[in-house]
């Protein structure tokens, strides 16, 4: 495999984080070896066996639809075909994490940044960064949806603005990603499902995320999202609960957030684990159920 081009580590608010050249890349395929693809058909087949009925139907039928497969490393070229026709969105190669900006301008463009390079065998598990894997299986599906793909280009709107606002402003918003996008619940009529690239492209929180008691499973609000932390070291503490995808789209686009990020200046951030009196709290019921407090 070719090395991705590190530039350095930098220290943020997600900790010690790698950053890399942010030229846009072709796609090295030809130069994946055996090892890569058996890495990536190892990691499909599991995904793929454990997320009917724990993934939203989205997902899955998406998934189909691109035509990724265990076989090999899909190309990208071969999944922007099938992207464009549904919702005009691309696929294009990079190094790997991108400053915020630049990813928010690709997002503003409906491009999606793709790490070209996929874990190595000992990290089959757990990689602290997103590779090729995560990129691709845990994100691409969504970008099929229409409203999701518009809630996606919104965000990196609303990202290019935010980098005016400053670095309170900038981790709100990030905090409104990782929740939705990475790491984002939704209930359906047949109970809660993940739609969140984080989860999906693990096996462990794909388990975690809908069946372990420890979490908090909370109903999606714009603010009380924004101003809760996260851990990116461990399964979240908090999962927040969206009735559908409209409702990301609406509550990203609707409101300018100059005023929510004012709004937000004069409360403190709240603890990963923590639950507020006004949250609504999902709770698994007797037999599969699963309802927030309030819910009949
Ligand atoms: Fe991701």
């Amino acid at each position: 495999m070719q090395t991705p081009r590190r530039v350095e580590h930098q220290l943020t608010d997600k900790g010690s984080v790698p950053v890399y050249a942010t030229a846009v890349i072709e796609q090295p395929w030809a130069s994946y070896e055996a090892v890569e693809h058996d890495t990536w058909r190892r990691l499909f087949e599991r995904q793929s066996a454990i997320l009917p009925g724990r993934a939203c139907q989205e997902f899955v039928d998406n998934l189909n639809a691109l035509g990724m497969d265990a076989e090999a490393i899909p190309k990208f070229e071969a999944l922007n075909r099938h992207l464009r026709a549904a919702t005009g969105w691309e696929l294009i190669g990079v190094e790997g994490l991108l400053p915020e900006l630049t990813f928010f301008e690709h997002l503003a463009a409906r491009r999606f940044p793709v790490t070209w390079w996929i874990r190595r065998p000992e990290q089959f598990d757990y990689i602290s960064e997103p590779d090729l894997f995560h990129d691709l299986f845990g994100h691409v599906p969504l970008l099929m949806n229409p409203v999701f793909a518009d809630y996606m280009q919104a965000y990196g709107a609303g990202g290019v603005r935010a980098s005016t606002f400053g670095d309170a402003s900038l981790a709100e918003l990030t905090r409104l990603y990782w929740y939705t996008v990475e790491f984002g619940l939704i209930a359906t009529d047949d109970g809660l499902r993940i739609y969140g690239s984080g989860i999906v492209s693990s096996k462990g929180e794909s388990i975690y995320a809908l069946e372990s008691p420890s979490p908090n499973r909370i109903g999606f609000d714009l603010t009380r999202v924004m101003r809760t932390r996260y851990r990116i070291d461990t399964f979240q503490k908090t999962y927040f609960v969206i009735d559908g995808f409209e409702q990301l789209f609406h509550a990203t686009v609707d409101p300018d957030f100059a005023p929510i990020y004012r709004e937000l200046a004069a409360q403190p951030a709240i603890p990963a684990g923590q639950v507020l009196a006004t949250d609504r709290v999902y709770q698994r019921g007797s037999g599969q159920g699963w309802a927030a407090d309030g819910d009949v």
